[in-house]
């Protein structure tokens, strides 16, 4: 699992001037903590590599990369990296900015945004995404866990895009990538980029973000599977479920966005993070005062919402969630998807497409 605590890379000062104070997460690389700079009290978070990761040279290419594409892209929207470097031990280290937030999803399970308030967080993310590919580098790991929404005003949360690990220029020879090994996660992973992850361009950014977009109006990925290999084979094969027929309410012209996203073939999306967000913000702008629901319906007063089939556990990593809780998701997301369909419906008077609507959802 990649969240366990590995004792080896926990040291309580790191590089000698960071003392670790509060384990903040983990991904698929290692763990982040708070910590102060023991001579300046400077708070910064450090993200320490997993211990066999730094052994493994692919992980060391990746850490580096990780500083100098986050570094040079030099955006708001991508936290700022202050130093990094080797502990005693041997492990890797960055010690970056600090954040106030939570991570995407999290964020949408706790305050419940409005259609609105999603959709302009989505447009701050594209933001740094759009600087992102300006700068000739494509993120490919875009996904909730690596998006991080700050504290701040309702309606003006500002966002950081994470973990630069697994970005690549777009021209470029990239040897930690040329060994075939497959990056990114698969719920949000492009077609192409499943086929071959040194080829794809900032279209598979763009398919990520269409994918987070979906997942936000039908409360489930695009693509869905009991393996990493049977989702990615899906997102190459399968045409997803077109959000009209399971978020109905959702306007026309996102949902056609959302489809153009996660166009097969890359260039028939938006070219890029820029095109993308051209294109969002006047559908958000159409849409203010608009009430329309994220991800699947709220669970009654009293009752417990499932956490394991919400946005916010479409974790990042490429361990998906045992088959057990993984089919207990997919449940309750075609019930949830059943509700709002035969709701739509029953509003159109059409009882009997709805009959035959939930039955194929079920
Ligand atoms: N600068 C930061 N400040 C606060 N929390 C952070 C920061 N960077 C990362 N995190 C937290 O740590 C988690 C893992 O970070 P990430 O960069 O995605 O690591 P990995 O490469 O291991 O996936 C994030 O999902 C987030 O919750
Ligand atoms: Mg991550």
């Amino acid at each position: 699992m990649t969240d366990t605590p590995n004792p080896e890379a926990t040291p309580r000062i790191v590089g000698g001037r960071y003392r670790l104070e509060e384990r903040l997460g983990a991904g698929s690389m290692g763990e982040v903590w708070s910590a102060r700079h023991v001579v300046t009290k400077q708070e910064v978070a450090v993200k320490l590599l997993f211990g066999h990761t730094t052994r493994d040279e692919r992980g060391v290419e990746r850490f580096l990369r990780e500083v100098q594409v986050a570094g040079a892209i030099g955006h708001p929207g991508i936290a700022t990296v202050y130093d990094a470097g080797r502990d005693v031990d041997g492990s890797l280290y960055i010690a970056m900015e600090r954040l106030r937030g939570q991570g995407f999803g999290e964020w949408i399970r706790a305050e419940n945004p409005s259609l609105v308030e999603a959709l302009g967080v989505m447009a701050r993310l594209l933001e740094a995404v759009a600087a992102t590919h300006a700068a000739g580098v494509v993120h490919r790991d875009i996904k909730p866990d690596n998006v991080f929404v700050l504290d701040g005003p309702q309606g003006q949360r500002p966002v950081k895009l994470l973990d630069f690990g697994i970005a690549r220029h777009v021209e470029g020879a990239n040897t930690a990538t040329r060994t075939g090994f497959t990056v990114g996660t698969p719920f949000y992973m492009s077609p192409e980029q499943a086929m071959d992850p040194r080829r794809c361009g900032p279209p598979a950014d763009v398919w990520s973000v269409g994918a987070m977009l979906y997942e936000l109006m039908t409360g489930h990925p695009p693509f869905e599977g009991e393996t990493a290999t049977a989702v990615c084979l899906a997102a190459v094969q399968e045409a997803h479920r077109p959000i009209t027929e399971e978020a109905p309410m959702v306007p026309p012209a996102l949902a056609a966005l959302v489809d153009q996203c996660l166009a097969k073939t890359a260039s028939q999306r938006p070219a890029d993070g820029a095109a993308l967000l051209a294109l969002l913000r006047p559908i958000i702008a159409d849409l203010s005062g608009v009430a329309v629901p994220v991800g699947r319906p709220r669970p009654a007063e009293g009752e417990e919402r499932d956490d394991e089939a919400t946005l916010a556990t479409r974790s990042g990593s490429l361990e998906l969630p045992s088959p057990r809780r993984w089919r207990w998701g997919l449940l309750l997301g075609a019930l949830g998807a059943a509700a709002l369909t035969v709701l739509w419906l029953s509003s159109r008077g059409s009882g009997a497409r709805a009959g035959r609507r939930a039955r194929r959802c079920a």
